[in-house]
């Protein structure tokens, strides 16, 4: 199973990703993950990656895939993995594609408004658990379910890097839902339900 998510920010790509990673057991490889990791590592790709991020700006194509192509060549893709992030435009589809196969792509969509509502209550623990303070809380406020780490707010998650980000979504990210659908991979999913529905729905179209 060679699966990947797209879809705006806040849609659900890493929610979801973590549970179908759970239920299929393959892995999640989250792009985003990966930079925020290398960021608190202070690798050198986490300082080059800080600012690009903090901006709201696409880390270069050529760094990102050498990231994937490395991590998915690891033992644990060997049954499949899901892809949470990446691609994110046309030129690293093409990278993909070039690379491994993808079976289906699943574009969850929603609106910018609820993009927007959605990061700004988001909270996230070290270990990229991700919460929302209102429309998914933790069992303990500011605490972490899974490791018990505390909460906090992601750097970019704040009003005008989310609006840069969204821009970026539309005018680069976007492209990919016409081109999966020309190869017909992609599976259309409504973000806009509760995160349990939004399961169902991906879990029933992958397995019709
Ligand atoms: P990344 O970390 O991938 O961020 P993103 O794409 O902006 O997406 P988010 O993580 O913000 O949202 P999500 O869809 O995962 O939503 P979540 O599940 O958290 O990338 C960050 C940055 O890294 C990029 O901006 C870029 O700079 C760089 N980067 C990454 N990949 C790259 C690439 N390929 N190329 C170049 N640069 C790259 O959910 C959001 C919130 O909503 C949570 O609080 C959650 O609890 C809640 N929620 C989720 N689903 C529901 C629901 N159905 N109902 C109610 N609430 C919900
Ligand atoms: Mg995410």
């Amino acid at each position: 199973m060679n699966l990947l998510i797209i879809g705006p920010q806040g849609c659900g790509k890493g929610t979801q990703a973590k549970r179908l990673s759970l239920k299929y057991g393959i892995p999640h490889i989250s792009t985003g993950d990966i930079f925020r990791e290398n960021i608190k590592q202070k690798t050198e790709l986490g300082k080059l990656a800080e600012d690009i991020i903090n901006q709201g700006k696409l880390v270069p194509d050529d760094i990102t895939f050498g990231i994937i192509k490395k991590r998915l060549l690891e033992d644990d893709c060997k049954n499949g993995y899901i892809l949470d992030g990446f691609p994110r435009n046309i030129e690293q589809a093409d990278m993909l594609e070039g690379f491994l196969e993808t079976e289906f792509a699943i574009n969850i969509s929603t609106k910018d408004k609820e993009a927007i509502n959605r990061i700004a209550g988001r909270r996230t623990c070290i270990n990229g658990h991700v919460y929302h303070v209102t429309l998914n809380p933790p069992k303990k406020m500011g605490v972490c379910d899974v490791c018990q780490k505390p909460l906090f707010q992601r750097d970019d998650d704040k009003p005008e890097t989310i609006r840069k980000r969204l821009k970026v979504y539309h005018e680069k990210t976007k492209p990919l839902i016409e081109h999966y659908t020309n190869l017909g991979k992609i599976i259309d999913i409504n973000g806009e339900q509760p995160i349990e529905k939004v399961f169902k729905d991906i879990v029933k179209k992958l397995e019709r």
